[in-house]
């Protein structure tokens, strides 16, 4: 027997060997642990009934099996060392949920301070509310009526400049007050408000001169209801929970209005978009 068809042989078995290691334990993709070693005996159990094909192959199987038995002991461990580090890898992503959530009281009470203008929302549930009396800022309770934050034509502008659901399109913003549903076709842009809601659009330049005035950074003070499915656990086992403070359930942090710091570009097509509620429909040639 050559040389050659010796190794073809070696190759097919070995990869009949690793593959069906794989697809035998693919029912349960998250049982890896001793990885390294379960192949290492699958691939000796395999070999046996080898032993009696002929002296020549099974020294060539021997010979080519030395580096990778001694080579298999590495990948123990490697099931928890994956799933440690896709856990931990994902944290940040993650994270971007839980801070979505806080900033719009899900699961709890979110209370939205707007600088330099001073304005207070109560957010329950991703609904802004206006607290007539007092805001209890431990625990979010508000000492009058609870009215929902609505915007009316005889609203002046800046009321728009409190939410933080919109979409830019190259220089136009859209803002609605229940979220928006903005289409581009050829650069005409629509905007829609979800279930005829109002809706607020400008260019990025107007925006800015009149959001700078009123909501440049905003304060939230996230308090959990513990005994709500959606909450957020304050302190949080997620280390991308952007909490300032080290207090159990209430996470404060500030965000910085980040339209105020953004340019459009003269050139190309570009959009962007936040918070909830918020879809966009591109279509034509650009
Ligand atoms: C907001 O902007 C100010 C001034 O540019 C900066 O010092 C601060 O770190 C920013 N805050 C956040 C939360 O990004």
């Amino acid at each position: 027997m050559g040389i050659e068809l010796e190794k073809f042989i070696f190759f097919t078995i070995l990869v009949h060997m690793v593959c069906g290691q794989f697809y035998a334990y693919n029912d349960d993709p998250y049982n890896l642990n001793n990885l390294g070693s379960r192949i290492s005996a699958q691939v000796q159990s395999q070999v046996a009934p080898l032993q009696g094909l002929g002296e020549r192959i099974n020294a060539q199987v021997q010979r080519n099996l030395q580096p990778l038995q001694s080579r298999l002991g590495e990948l123990d461990g490697l099931g928890d060392r994956i799933s440690a580090q896709v856990h931990k890898d994902l944290e940040p992503v993650r994270a971007i949920e839980l801070n979505f959530k806080m900033r719009d009281g899900v699961g709890g009470t979110t209370i939205v301070t707007h600088q330099p203008s001073g304005r207070q929302f109560i957010y329950n549930n991703y609904k802004p509310f206006i607290c007539k009396g007092t805001v209890d800022i431990k625990t979010g309770t508000c000492s009058g009526d609870l009215v929902p934050f609505e915007i009316t034509s005889s609203s002046p502008q800046t009321d728009w400049c409190y939410l933080r659901s919109y979409s830019l399109i190259n220089n136009q913003i859209c803002i609605g007050l229940k979220g928006v549903s903005v289409t581009s076709f050829n650069n005409q842009i629509t905007c829609k408000g979800v279930g005829d809601s109002p809706t607020f659009t400008s260019s990025l330049d107007d925006y800015k001169k009149l959001c700078s005035e009123v909501s440049a950074s905003s304060e939230y003070r996230y308090i959990p209801d513990v005994n709500s499915p959606q909450h957020v656990a304050i302190p949080n086992q997620n280390a991308h929970v952007k909490c300032e403070n080290r207090d159990k359930n209430l996470c404060i942090f500030h965000e910085n209005n980040s339209l105020l710091n953004t340019y459009s570009t003269s050139n190309g097509f570009q959009y962007y978009s936040t918070g909830n509620n918020v879809n966009i429909n591109v279509g034509g040639t650009y």
